[in-house]
Parts: structure tokens; C-alpha cells; sequence
């Protein structure tokens, strides 16, 4: 038996045995996925604009850690998009998938991003955080971009745990984790790196949430088909 067929005999009976402790996703359906009034699709080109204005408008301070650097130019939200595209049609994460609000007769537009990860720490866990452009929050998206993604991460196979953490000054993100099914879990002392207005780092306290994929499965309400 060649290498290559070993580590792939290996991988499948390992799957069959155990949850895969480093989930990697199925390619990112590229007709995207719906939900109410939205819907998730592969970042193209040209959101490129509106994903650096999302970078830095009110509230992304809270979104992202405080060590990581953001994008500044176009040149780099271009080939940050085109990073994206790749990760989504390859299944890796980190992996960001573009929110689009959709109306009846308007061509969908860039509303902001969902990103899944790895879930620090956990085995057959993700974690997934949400940020909308300011004009776009409000607007009924939040929710049904939550459910659309977790529609499509409880469909596959081997995912055990979809986590949210957020700072708890973040009571917006509580409430909507809490709505779509991943119910609070606990709170981790000072997790929550924030760069303050004078660029300092405040640890605040950060607020875990959780959702197992197998209830996730029964209580999701139905996916949207339209
Ligand atoms: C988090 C975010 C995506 C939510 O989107 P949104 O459009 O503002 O959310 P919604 O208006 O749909 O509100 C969702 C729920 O939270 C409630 N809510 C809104 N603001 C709230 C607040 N300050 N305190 C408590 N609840 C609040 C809403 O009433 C709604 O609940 P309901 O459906 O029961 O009425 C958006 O605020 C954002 O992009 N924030 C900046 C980035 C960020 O912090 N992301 C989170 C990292 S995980």
C-alpha cells in the first residue's frame, strides 16, 4: 500500500473511531446558503471595499482579537478576499464566508462576514463570530445569517461543538448566541483582549457560549429554500 492510501485508510478508520479532532469542512456549496433575507457566500473581488470598511467601523474592536493587525489598504482587503475564497472552496480554517442581504427583486448586496475557526482547545469544535457593516445591523440579518451557517456546520459530519466567546460588554452578541441555540456556558476571567481608544490592551472578561451539534440538528428552525 502506497503512503498516500495508508494515511487515507488511516484518516477514514480514525473517523469512524473518534470525532476528527481538526475539523476541516466540505467545500463551501458555491451556489452559497440561503437564509431569511440573506444569504452566505464565497468572498469575491468585489467586496472587497465594503470587507475594509467593515475592518474599521464601530463595534469590529469587540469582533477581533487585539493582537491581530487590520487590513489598511485595498491591495490588502483584495488579496485578504481572494484568501477567503480559497479557504472556503477548500474547506481549511480559518475561513470567512460573506454575508449577502438579499430582497426581492435587488441583486444581493455586502452586508459583512462570518467567520469559522478552530475552536481553541477543543476537539471536533469551531467557533464562529459575526460582525455587519454598521448600516446593515438592525435590519433582521444577525439572526438568520446565524442560523444559515450553523445549517451548514451542523451538516457535517464529525463536528461536535459550535462555540461563540465575546467579551461581555458585547450584550448584543449574548442575546443573539442565546436566540439561535448556543446557550451561555460560562464566563473566562480577563480572556478578551480590546484595544482601547489610546491603543492599549484591556482584558475583559469573556462570555463562552456553545451549542452541540446534535441538538443543534433537532431545534435549528427549517432551512430556507428560496
Ligand atoms: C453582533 C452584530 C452582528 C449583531 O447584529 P445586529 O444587527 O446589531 O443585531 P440585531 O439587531 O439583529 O440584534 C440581535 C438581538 O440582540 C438584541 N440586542 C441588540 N442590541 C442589544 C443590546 N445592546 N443589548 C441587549 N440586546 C441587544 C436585539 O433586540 C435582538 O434580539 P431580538 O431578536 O430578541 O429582538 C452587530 O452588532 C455587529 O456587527 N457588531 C460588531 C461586531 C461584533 O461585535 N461581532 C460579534 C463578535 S462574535
Amino acid at each position: 500500500m502506497s503512503g498516500r492510501l495508508r494515511s487515507a485508510v488511516g484518516r477514514a478508520l480514525r473517523r469512524r473511531l473518534v470525532p476528527e479532532p481538526d475539523p476541516v469542512l466540505p467545500p463551501f456549496p458555491s451556489e452559497g446558503v440561503l437564509g431569511r433575507g440573506c444569504m452566505l457566500a464565497c468572498y469575491r473581488d468585489e467586496d472587497a471595499p465594503a470587507r475594509l470598511e467593515l475592518e474599521h467601523s464601530e463595534g469590529m474592536l469587540m469582533w477581533r482579537s487585539a493582537f491581530a493587525d487590520p487590513m489598511m489598504t485595498p491591495e490588502q482587503a483584495l488579496s485578504w478576499c481572494r484568501s477567503q475564497q480559497a479557504q472556503a472552496r477548500s474547506g481549511r480554517l480559518p475561513a470567512s464566508y460573506a454575508i449577502l442581504s438579499r430582497g426581492n427583486h435587488a441583486p444581493p448586496v455586502y452586508a459583512g462576514d462570518i467567520t469559522v475557526r478552530q475552536a481553541v482547545g477543543g476537539f471536533a469544535a469551531v467557533e464562529v463570530s459575526i460582525a455587519l457593516l454598521p448600516r446593515m445591523r438592525g435590519r433582521q440579518l444577525a439572526i438568520p445569517a446565524s442560523y444559515a451557517v450553523l445549517h451548514w456546520l451542523t451538516a457535517v459530519e464529525g463536528l461536535h461543538r459550535i462555540e461563540v466567546a465575546h467579551s461581555v460588554k458585547n450584550r448584543v452578541v449574548c442575546v443573539l448566541a442565546d436566540t439561535v441555540g448556543l446557550p451561555r456556558e460560562g464566563t473566562k476571567r480577563q480572556a478578551f483582549p480590546v484595544k482601547n481608544a489610546n491603543g492599549d490592551i484591556e482584558w475583559h472578561d469573556a462570555c463562552s457560549h456553545a451549542g452541540l451539534t446534535a441538538e443543534l440538528r433537532r431545534s435549528l428552525p427549517a432551512a430556507v429554500t428560496d
